[in-house]
């Protein structure tokens, strides 16, 4: 194993300091590179301190020249692209810092990979949203959850692309760059098309991770819309778990080259918005109090992440299951109540 130096973007973030902090936490030299625009940012660096070491590169992704630099110095042995606008809502406000952010930003790392450090091995967090409205899978509602009833495994990554949103035409640019350096240029790269990710150090809010955000409005006891009936369905996955796979990936640079994987929870860990209710309720043993609202364009009544080509290739499948995983993210955001 020679693989000794991880620079994690958007480290900062949600995502990125759980993956910090395992890496470092395994002898990895860690550089976290971020410019700390998210709400939340501080308080994850504040609590990775104390659980790894790490260097802080306080950089922009659309800084051509910092991007380059930090790439020709560092060499890294692995880099993983976190660093995103990430709302949809936001990315129609303001296509253009979500474009320049995703798709340029993207292709800045990887061109700067390409010249300096072309054998390190370049993990994208892509996402389902590529996938658009997935004209060619049917649901119907089965007791209180809705069910595919055309594609038993989840979605594959052979459906077809139809990038839906600024957000999922930015995300979606950057993904096939990815895979085109891997192919072009042999650089061992790989997107991930993640759906839901979930776990302590989210700050969820409404447009964006909706399991933190349950979980932190139902303890503020702010009001909760659901938008639809509340019966959708999506996969869930813990970050931990999608650690792991980003851990296995890296270790098998010639085997991840040029894929796209879909990662998730799967068929087995999924959760609807008024079963994650349910479970709030459990826990906090009290009603909450719903607003119901109409659905929203391109809302999917399931979305469910088909996870057997990572299995088949990395022998990774999902190890948390969704009630104990939410009940570790309820754990950290009762302990940080001051944070949100
Ligand atoms: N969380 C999910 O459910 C999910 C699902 C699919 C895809 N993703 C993708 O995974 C990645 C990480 O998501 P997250 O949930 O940890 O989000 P996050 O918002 O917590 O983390 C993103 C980080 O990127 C940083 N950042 C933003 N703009 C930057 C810029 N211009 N330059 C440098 N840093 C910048 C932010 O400060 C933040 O720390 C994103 O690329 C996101 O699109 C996440």
């Amino acid at each position: 194993m020679t693989t000794k130096h991880v620079l994690i973007t958007g480290g900062a973030g949600f995502i990125g300091c759980n993956a910090a902090r395992y890496f470092g936490q395994r002898n990895w030299q860690v550089t976290v590179l971020d410019n700390l625009s998210r709400a939340g940012t501080e308080s994850n660096l504040a609590w990775l301190r104390d659980e790894a070491e790490f260097e802080l590169a306080r950089i922009d992704v659309r800084d051509t020249g910092a991007v380059d630099r930090v790439i020709s110095e560092k060499k890294p042995d692995a880099v993983i692209h976190l660093a995103a606008q990430v709302a949809v809502t936001t990315s129609v406000t303001d296509p253009r810092m979500d474009f320049d952010v995703n798709a340029l930003g993207t292709f800045n790392l990887l061109d700067a990979v390409r010249r300096h450090r072309p054998e390190a091995v370049f993990l994208f967090a892509s996402t389902n949203k590529v996938y658009g409205k997935i004209t060619g899978a049917s649901s119907e509602l089965r007791g209180n959850r809705y069910a595919y009833t055309n594609r038993p495994h989840g979605i594959p990554e052979s459906e077809p692309l139809d990038f839906l949103s600024p957000y999922g035409c930015s995300k979606g640019a950057a993904d096939q760059y990815v895979l085109d350096f891997a192919r072009i240029y042999g650089i061992p790269a790989a997107a991930f098309r993640q759906s839901c990710i979930y776990g302590p150090r989210q700050f969820g809010i409404e447009d964006q991770g909706w399991v933190a955000w349950f979980a932190i409005a139902t303890l503020l006891q702010k009001n909760i819309t659901i938008y639809g009936d509340g019966k959708q369905v999506r996969d869930v996955l813990h970050v931990d778990d999608l650690v792991r796979a980003y851990e296995a990936a890296i270790r098998s640079p010639d085997e991840i080259r040029g894929q796209a994987f879909n990662i998730g929870g799967g068929t087995a860990q999924t959760l609807s918005l008024l079963e994650l209710v349910d479970l709030l309720e459990q826990h906090f043993k009290r009603k909450i109090p719903l607003k119901f609202d109409q659905w929203r364009p391109g809302d999917q009544e399931v979305y469910v992440s088909d996870v057997r080509k990572l299995d088949k290739i990395l022998g990774w499948k999902p190890q948390i299951d969704a009630k104990s995983g939410v009940g570790k993210l309820i754990e950290w955001v009762e302990a940080n109540r001051d944070a949100f």
